[in-house]
């Protein structure tokens, strides 16, 4: 399973990169409105960071179609290669990934909070889609089954698409969709550091070093021995 961090801040893309394995960044208008700055700028310094080969999705805001498409061509030319376009599965944005797919466009189905909804952006040649786990909860709904039943109809239908499941707020929503064998997520910085937290890890190694240490005198690792 990809895990992307879902966040346009750098010092908390450098800082999640240096900790954990990742593979790529995913930003939505929202979260770029978060940093203040020229989106652009704000999305060129991240790929200039990323290593070769991690992924980064941008969204459109274009309303229209062929508006969709020069956005995503001049996106496509300033971020370069793995760079992936997010556009929103609406009627315009579906059109605009049926006439991007045509050129072998990286493209990402956003805002999706209906299986259907993914079926037809993967058939118009979406390579990602991603449902809203979270959002799709505190609607009542259950995310995560929305996000494994795209992950089936992709499989039972033979579509060349993944689900990017995004909008987590906790550990148990990833947990779930990585048992299920989901392609990708996307979270922030604080779920992604959640899910390897827990005190009982945390005492663990309290003890172990403090046993470590009554044998061999404070500070001695196995280094000077
Ligand atoms: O990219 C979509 C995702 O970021 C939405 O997340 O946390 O705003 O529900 P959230």
């Amino acid at each position: 399973m990809l895990v992307l961090i879902d966040d346009a801040n750098l010092e908390a893309i450098k800082r999640i990169y240096e900790f954990y394995p990742c593979d790529g960044v995913t930003t939505n208008p929202s979260i770029l409105k978060k940093q203040g700055e020229n989106p652009m700028e704000v999305l060129k310094a991240i790929r200039e960071f990323l290593p070769d080969g991690a992924q980064l999705h941008a969204q459109v805001v274009s309303l229209t179609a062929e508006k969709m498409i020069d956005e995503a061509h001049h996106m496509l030319e300033v971020l370069g290669k793995d760079t992936y376009i997010k556009i929103p599965v609406t009627s315009e944005g579906i059109k605009a990934m049926k006439l991007l797919s045509k050129e072998n466009a990286n493209i990402t189905a956003t805002a999706i909070y209906t299986s259907m909804q993914a079926f037809i952006a993967a058939k118009a040649g979406a390579r990602y889609t991603a449902p809203y786990v979270n959002r799709l909860d505190n609607m009542g709904a259950d995310g995560v089954q929305v996000a494994k039943d795209i992950h089936d109809m992709f499989k039972m239908h033979g579509l060349n698409a993944d689900v990017l499941a995004a909008s987590f707020k906790n550990s148990q929503q990833v947990l779930n969709l990585c048992k299920y064998g989901i392609g990708s997520i996307t979270a922030a910085p604080d779920v992604i550091e959640g899910l390897i937290k827990h005190d009982a890890t945390a005492n663990a190694v309290e003890v172990f070093t403090k046993d470590f240490y009554s044998l061999v005198g404070e500070g001695n690792t196995m280094e000077n021995l």
